[in-house]
């Protein structure tokens, strides 16, 4: 299959571009399209052929559910049913934006799309691009990070292609993602809401707007394959390049020294470090800025993944320095790529 490239900017809304990708999902094809945080892959959701194929194309497993994306608040309620004034507080509050709600699903919504579970994700991405895609095609779009299971989420249409190229009908290239890492997924079906995934809108956002609101016990630690975790997802290995990742947390200059000595034992290996010191100097083959801040960390972090990958790098040392905000879902992608490979320096304890 030829992948037909398409170029649509919140600048320039070509509207004839729009319409072709438009009935391409439409009538059941995959296309890849840019949001706030990272590239989906899309399908029509209402078209059971069409969700089966975003699967194949990926090489994703059955079990994990999709999220479903809609342009407009009247998409919803062909969807998602019993939304407490809790959770309509916080549609209204966090949609357009990065944030995904799990809400008891329609009965007419597949179970192909929720890998059969009685819930559904839904999101109503921000970008201008998104928004006019899913309009034109004027159904709900169902839709993963266009990725290949288990790559790192891209976040260009250059990344897309690197993975996708010849598995899906189109790409449309709408430029880099702001966010970086994808939206947070919480869970909204219970008496509080619960965070299955930290992502675009951060805990303390949240928690201005619902003060109990929890974050899931398995975000931060790994998942043993014989849990069944709530958000399918979250047991399988994500994010990971070919490289080995290595987290090195703590205070910054503690952990350049840890990094330096570590750097040393790796003879023969091509490494490379991500680091948040732009001026700090390292005895590695490849060193990449992720920014001073986390903000800046996370519109960084896959894109440097796949960076590492393309100059052959072996080993990667990230260092690390959480800070509030989005740092909790710096931490998660990264100790994901790393597969929980974490050391940390500066401790008192
Ligand atoms: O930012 C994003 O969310 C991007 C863009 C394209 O919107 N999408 C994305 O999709 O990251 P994906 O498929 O890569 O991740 C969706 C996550 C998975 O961890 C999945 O297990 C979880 O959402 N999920 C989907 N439906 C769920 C459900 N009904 N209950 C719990 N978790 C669910
Ligand atoms: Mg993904």
């Amino acid at each position: 299959m030829k992948t037909k490239q398409f170029h649509i900017t919140p600048e320039h809304l070509d509207a004839k571009a729009l319409q072709s990708a438009g009935t391409i999902l439409k009538e059941g094809g995959l296309v890849a399209f840019p949001t706030e945080t990272v590239y989906g892959l899309g399908a029509n959701a209402l078209c059971e052929k069409a969700v089966e194929s975003i699967f194949a194309a990926k090489g994703r497993p059955s079990d994990n559910p999709l999220i479903v994306h809609i342009s407009d608040f009247s998409m919803l309620e062909s969807l998602v049913r019993d939304v407490s004034p809790m959770a309509q507080s916080l549609l209204k509050a966090f949609m357009p934006g990065p944030f995904t709600a799990i809400l008891k699903k329609q009965p007419q919504v597949s179970g192909v799309v929720t890998a059969g579970l009685d819930t559904v994700a839904v999101r109503f991405p921000a970008h201008p691009v998104a928004r006019a895609l899913i309009q034109a095609a004027g159904v709900p779009v169902a839709a993963p990070s266009a990725n290949l299971s288990g790559k790192p989420s891209p976040t260009n249409a250059r990344h897309v292609l690197e993975d996708m190229n010849g598995r899906i009908d189109a790409v449309i290239d709408g430029g880099d993602c702001a966010v970086g890492v994808e939206s947070t997924v919480v869970d909204l079906t219970g008496a509080v809401p619960v965070i299955l995934r930290p992502g675009g809108v951060t805990y303390e956002q949240i928690q201005e707007k619902v003060p109990d609101v929890v974050i899931d016990e398995h975000v931060l630690r790994s998942v043993a394959v014989e849990e069944i975790p709530k958000s399918p997802g979250m047991k399988y290995k994500h994010y990971a390049p070919e490289a080995q990742v290595i987290v090195v947390e703590g205070p910054l200059e503690e952990g350049r020294r840890e990094i330096q000595k570590q750097l040393k034992a790796c003879t023969g290996r091509q490494t490379g470090v991500l680091t948040m010191q732009e001026t700090a100097v390292f005895d590695a083959d490849c060193v990449l800025f992720a920014g001073a801040n986390m903000k800046a960390y996370a519109s960084r972090l896959f894109t440097s993944l796949r960076a590492f990958d393309e100059k052959g790098v072996e080993i990667v040392f990230a260092q690390f320095l959480e800070e509030p905000g989005y740092g909790l879902a710096v931490r998660n992608r990264l100790y994901k790529a790393a597969a929980n490979h974490v050391i940390h320096v500066g401790r008192q304890d």
